[in-house]
């Protein structure tokens, strides 16, 4: 969880952002909610290196006291400091790539207390030496694991997130359509090397892809959905970037929808908006702890599909404390709509019985709550009237103590 400068600035970056950004986020009780990671993307150096070190040189004009300075401003008050990197001969942006210089850069980046790289995968050449083959893929799996091994060959522990998997994604994949062919290929390896992946396009805030914003958060979504078996404690797909906030693209309901459903599926929260700005509804949405301790739930399972049509997603996702289950319901449809649904499909296994079973069903965006008593769960649903594209994610506890109540 935590803050990373891309889809709301772009290269407008400097130093004052992440002051400014960390002293609000602590002031405003972000860093308490969880949101404890400060990255530095891209655009944050020279187009060259050190002509006599081969060192990257900070843009001292975006970044006065350079990047360690920059560590300790916000370890000092308690967050940790990312920084965004490139697997191939130049960044995304055109600056240096880390290519030919990993265990140079990862000292670098020690040393000026890094606890996270983000490893992006733009201009990544072939390496020659390795087997034939017709696509990049064993070129990234050698560069994604030789970091991996700069990493872990120094002391200071870093939490590696890869980008690899977006490179194979497929850049005309629609909404819950094709992947490229070595996609899921990708996802069979990533997880032995980095704590987290991006596998998916950058969700559009400020500039167009020909889509809505809208439709862009859908089809990393749908991506997302599909790699629900690569996840475990330590090992996160990441579906890019939170981005509630001053987006004009996306009404109040579709960004809060984004937070739930990202929220059920136990992805990174990163935020990529001007912090400063946002309402009291959106902080407080995003810093409620009954959500966030969903999305941090220990088991760390991604929430899967306990329905799936053409107008509304029904999710479940287990939790730790066994009694428990979070639901994320989903209207796709452009217009409110009225989703019911068997409590049956949330995976009780209780069966019938003349007593039925108390549920505690507590939804959290409006923080209400009912107690019901299901005798028939095939027969007996949840309903929600949603506004269009909105999301209600609930919380629900057996309160009956029978073992005909708990859940699968
Ligand atoms: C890629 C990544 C983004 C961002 C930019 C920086 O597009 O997916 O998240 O890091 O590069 O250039």
């Amino acid at each position: 969880m935590g803050f990373n400068n891309w889809a709301r600035y772009e290269c407008d970056l400097n130093q004052k952002l992440f002051t400014d950004t960390a002293d609000w986020m602590l002031e405003h009780g972000f860093l308490a909610a969880g949101y404890n990671t400060l990255t530095v993307d891209d655009c944050w150096m020279t187009t060259e290196r050190d002509p006599d070190t081969h060192a990257l040189v900070v843009n001292t004009t975006l970044f006065p006291q350079g990047m360690g300075w920059l560590g300790q401003y916000l370890h000092t008050r308690g967050f940790k400091f990312g920084i965004y990197e490139d697997a191939g001969y130049m960044t995304c942006g055109g600056y240096p790539g880390s290519q030919g210089h990993y265990d140079q850069d990862v000292a670098q980046f020690a040393a000026w207390e890094v606890d996270y790289i983000k490893l992006d995968g733009c201009y990544i050449k072939r390496n020659e030496s390795l087997p034939k083959s017709d696509t990049l893929e064993p070129t990234f799996h050698y560069l994604y694991r030789s970091f991996g091994e700069a990493i872990r060959s120094q002391p200071r522990p870093m939490v590696y997130s890869e980008s690899a998997p977006a490179y194979f994604a497929g850049a005309s994949a629609g909404t819950g359509t094709k992947v490229g062919r070595d996609w899921y290929k990708v996802h069979t390896w990533i997880g032995r090397y980095g704590q987290l992946w991006r596998h998916s396009t950058d969700i559009a805030v400020w500039h167009d892809d020909g889509n809505s914003r809208w439709y862009s958060v859908m089809t990393n979504y749908n991506f997302n959905m599909r790699l629900a078996r690569f996840q475990r404690p330590g090992n996160w797909n990441d579906p890019d970037f939170i981005v509630t906030g001053d987006n004009e693209g996306l009404t109040f309901e579709e960004q809060r929808s984004q937070f739930g459903l990202w929220t059920i599926m136990a992805s990174p929260l990163i935020l990529s908006t001007d912090v400063k700005i946002l309402s009291t509804s959106q902080i407080a949405y995003l810093t409620n702890p009954e959500s966030i301790s969903i999305n941090q739930d220990p088991l760390g399972i991604q929430g899967r599909f306990a329905r799936l049509t053409v107008d509304n997603d029904v999710l479940v996702k287990p939790l730790a404390n066994s009694s428990q289950r979070a639901v994320a319901i989903l209207n796709k449809r452009s217009e409110s709509s009225n989703v019911t649904i068997p409590y049956a499909r949330f995976g009780y296994t209780f069966k019938p019985s003349d007593v039925g079973c108390n549920l505690l069903i507590r939804e959290l965006f409006s923080q209400s709550e009912v107690t019901v008593t299901v005798r028939n769960p095939r027969q007996e649903s949840l309903s929600v009237l949603l506004n269009p594209h909105d999301t209600a994610l609930y919380r629900i506890t057996t309160l009956t103590n029978a073992p005909e109540c708990r859940v699968s």
